[in-house]
């Protein structure tokens, strides 16, 4: 296994649409337990996309577990994941590991159906909602060459630098 090296904003790769996934070989198996791993490093990460270490594929693994008393479903490996049906929206926080430096609040739909393979090529379709919904939301608009900067209302109000955000003890 190998940590690998997370893009950074504003490198413009990471705008580039990735590829649905078509083999469940070798080569994908020891990516993702290298994405895994690249996560795992990451400071309280609850997801990474492949496109975020430079491979423009379907993939991202979602895992909120650490924050046990949401509704989660431990660690996913989401392959070419779509959302069926979505319901709600709801304003919450986030991070990523691609934009070290700030935080935003952004607008997600509350409850998702979501259909994707998982890492064996087995088709999943499940229901989630909150933050694990928000996760997922946030690493598919990986795959799709956006990030939550993208999506904040106003960079003005909606931005915040995470060193100022730590000091005053919101997190
Ligand atoms: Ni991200």
């Amino acid at each position: 296994m190998a940590t690998l090296e997370i893009l950074k904003y504003p490198d413009p790769r990471l705008k580039q649409e990735s590829v649905e996934v078509e083999h469940f070989d070798d080569d994908l198996q020891r990516f993702l337990d290298d994405l895994e791993e690249t996560m795992g490093d990451g400071p309280g990460a609850v997801g990474i996309a492949a496109p975020q270490v430079g491979r423009f594929q379907r993939i991202a693994i979602v895992d909120i577990s650490s924050k046990p008393k949401l509704v989660n479903h431990g660690r996913m490996f989401l392959i070419n994941p779509e959302i069926v049906e979505w319901d709600g929206l709801a304003v919450g926080r986030e991070g990523c590991l691609s934009v070290p430096d700030y935080t935003g609040n952004v607008v997600r739909a509350e409850r998702i159906k979501l259909r994707y393979l998982d890492r064996d090529g087995n088709e999943i379709e499940i229901d989630t909602e909150g933050y694990e919904a928000r996760a997922v939301q946030h690493e598919m608009d990986h795959l799709d060459g956006m990030l939550f900067v993208d999506r904040v209302v106003s960079r003005r109000h909606d931005l915040f630098r995470r060193k100022h955000y730590k000091q005053r003890g919101e997190r």
